[in-house]
């Protein structure tokens, strides 16, 4: 599966989400579609649940892309000297305030703690898009990691993040790397899984933005194939990620 077509505007203003075109997204006053809308053009505002080294390095090259990002973590002094290397489009707050400043939320924690974010952050992740980098890894997050890897880790997080609009990315390359995909756009392949078009869309732009081609891998059950040691882990091209999908189910 492929996003390039997955949210396009038209000549008429609509926008299209997965090929068809909806006219609803272009009547004002749906807080979805014109969400989806502001989405695919204007600065999104960002909030980061979990900033260390994926969200501190991803919020940071989004703030460099223009966007506002809110850093949070159990750490405010963290976060907040984190905020202010990064200038005035990078603040600090509580993880419920970054998920209230949030349109985008990144919640990039180890899995253990996402049960505890999950109850933490309650309704304020319903309805958001929330860009999943959280990996089950069993000898450092015990149990919850072994439930979440025999569920799959997107619908596990799903079921720890009630009503979040999840797409799950960044799960298995170093965040090392993840600030410097800009050097050559479009030349390294980021797969995703999501059930949400519009979400994925977001996601989408958020992922190209920073140099990274977003691929399509399919919903959050394919998820499950997003995490380090599957044969899509590491770093590759587009086409190479579409080739290895193509053999999962
Ligand atoms: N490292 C990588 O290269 C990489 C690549 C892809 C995916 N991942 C995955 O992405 C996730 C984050 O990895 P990471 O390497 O960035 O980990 P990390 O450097 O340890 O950062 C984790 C962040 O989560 C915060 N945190 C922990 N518990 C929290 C809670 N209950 N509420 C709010 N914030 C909490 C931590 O700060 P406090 O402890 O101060 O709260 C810290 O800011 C993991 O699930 C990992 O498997 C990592």
């Amino acid at each position: 599966m492929n996003v390039d077509g997955a949210m396009k505007q038209d000549r008429r203003g609509f926008l299209r989400v997965a090929g068809t075109t909806t006219a609803a997204l272009a009547l004002g006053g749906l807080p979805f579609a014109a969400h989806a809308a502001r989405a695919a053009t204007e600065k999104l505002k960002i909030g980061v649940v979990g900033s260390g080294r994926v969200g501190g390095t991803l919020g940071g090259v989004w703030v460099k892309a223009g966007h506002e990002v809110m850093f949070s973590s159990r750490d405010l002094e963290h976060d907040k000297k984190l905020a202010a290397n990064l200038g005035p489009n990078a603040r600090a707050g509580t993880p419920r305030e970054a998920a209230a400043f949030g349109e985008v939320l990144l919640i990039s924690v180890p899995y253990r703690a996402l049960p505890d974010v999950g109850k933490d952050l309650g309704n304020l992740v319903k309805g958001k898009v929330v860009i999943d980098t959280c990996n089950p890894i069993p000898s450092r997050d015990g149990d919850i990691a072994t439930w979440a890897r025999e569920k799959g880790a997107g619908l596990a997080s799903a079921e720890l993040l009630p009503g979040a609009r999840i797409v799950r990315g960044f799960n298995a390359i170093g965040y090392a790397r993840m600030g410097a995909a800009h050097e050559q756009p479009g030349r390294i392949g980021m797969p995703i899984a999501g059930d949400d078009a519009q979400a994925v869309a977001v996601a989408s732009r958020l992922i190209r933005e920073i140099g990274y081609e977003p691929v399509l891998i399919g919903g959050l059950a394919m998820g499950k194939y997003l995490m380090p040691g599957t044969p899509l882990a590491g770093e590759r091209t587009p086409d190479q990620i579409r080739q290895i999908a193509a053999t999962l189910k």
